[in-house]
């Protein structure tokens, strides 16, 4: 495409014509614009129903990523460190049957709705809604095959805002139990400078609930590097949401202060997470909803910054959402492992999920996750990367 527009450039020149006008919509990636490359598609493997995946190879501003067409999933995120040096810092597989077989979610889109739902069920409208059950008695991240296990339709664009991918899917009304057809919309964008932007959207023909999310583990000093108990995490939260014992919310927003969960000011991951705290008991670690101070936001506003001091990585997240979920990989037990061939175990990656807060159609003093006809679901975040 770029060749195509200097060739274009070069034959204006040669007939005297100094400006070119680009026609509305032309697809070339403007190298002034920032756009970058067209992400390129290659095949991925095949479903056990014949369905082809694809994988998508997407660079811009020095941040490259692969993502799939199973499960959205993000494969792999590499960016620089601090002497210029690449690493791939998502936890994931090589492979899609060892994403089909038993992935954490790794670096897949979760949907319908991210984070667990009490008892599986809701009720809205004085109706009882009775959801998948598959975490204890509840309904974790939408179910036995949520978004992460469904195939989605994927357009890659590159253009002025950068280059990335539209994913869609389309939930038919009653699956995982969920009431109304949502016609969902992932975009995923990195920009000139190397941002990864999500921008979800989502519309339904009936009543029903909605908390999209990306259920990325990162490790800033690469995956399969060890564990990430040195990382240096700041949250702008002030409050909490603490759970049960099946890590539902209790309905309280808790003060951080004075306890484990204070990021206000950042501190290393692993610096309280082994304290006799009853919340980190029952979690294994922290797996907890943190209520931004900022509340839900027009646009993405400053929730978090995550810094490996050892290679100077550091991400800087922003979004729209109230609430962010850091869970330390509790459940990781060295069962899997990843494309460099060493397993992930207890805190070898950390997740930090933008949502409304887990169980909200159960806890009518939370911020709404319903969503009606008519209206449109809408949430953003922003992954800035640099080094230093
Ligand atoms: C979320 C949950 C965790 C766990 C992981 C997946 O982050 O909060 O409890 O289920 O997903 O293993």
């Amino acid at each position: 495409m770029e060749t195509s527009r200097r060739t274009v450039l070069a034959a204006a020149a040669a007939a005297g014509i100094t400006a070119v006008a680009a026609a509305p919509g032309t697809a070339y990636a403007d190298p002034s614009a920032k756009g970058g490359r067209m992400p390129v598609k290659e095949p991925f493997g095949t479903l056990a129903d014949g369905t082809r995946v694809h994988r998508w190879t997407l660079e811009n501003g020095g941040t490259r990523m692969k993502v799939l067409s199973y499960g959205g999933i993000v494969q792999s995120l590499e960016i620089p460190d601090r002497y210029g040096r690449y690493a791939n810092v998502s936890l994931g597989f090589e492979r899609l049957e060892d994403y089909v077989a038993s992935s954490p979610y790794f670096g897949a889109l979760i949907g319908r709705y991210g984070n667990r739902i009490g008892g599986s069920r809701f009720t809205l409208d004085g109706r009882e809604y009775a959801l998948s059950v598959n975490d204890g008695p509840n309904s974790l991240h939408g179910g036995a095959a949520g978004f992460d296990k469904r195939v989605w339709d994927v357009e890659p664009f590159s253009g002025p805002a950068g280059t990335g991918l539209v994913l869609r899917y389309a939930s038919a009304d009653g699956e995982m139990g969920y009431p109304g057809r949502l016609d969902v919309t992932v975009t995923y964008t990195l920009d000139g400078k190397g941002d990864w932007r999500i921008d979800y959207a989502a519309t339904t023909d009936r009543p029903t609930v909605v908390n999209l999310t990306s259920h990325t583990y990162f490790n800033l000093a690469g995956e399969g590097s060890g564990d990430v108990l040195g990382h240096e995490l700041r949250m702008a939260a002030s409050r909490y949401t603490p759970t049960d014992a099946t890590l539902i919310p209790t309905g309280q927003l808790a003060k951080v202060a004075g306890t484990p969960f204070d990021f206000r000011h950042g501190k290393p991951i692993g610096r309280d997470i082994r304290a006799a705290h009853p919340q980190l008991v029952t979690a294994k670690g922290f797996d907890h909803n943190w209520v931004l101070d900022k509340g839900i936001t027009r646009s993405p506003e400053y929730a978090a910054t995550l810094r490996d001091p050892r290679s100077g990585r550091i991400m800087r997240m922003a979004t729209t959402e109230p609430g962010l979920q850091f869970y330390s990989g509790n459940f990781l037990d060295g069962t899997l492992s990843g494309p460099s061939g060493r397993t992930y175990r207890q805190g070898d990656g950390l997740c930090l999920e933008t949502q409304h807060f887990p169980d909200s159609p159960n806890q009518p003093h939370f911020p709404s996750t319903v969503l009606r006809p008519g209206e449109t679901y809408r949430s953003v975040t922003v992954h800035s990367f640099n080094a230093g």
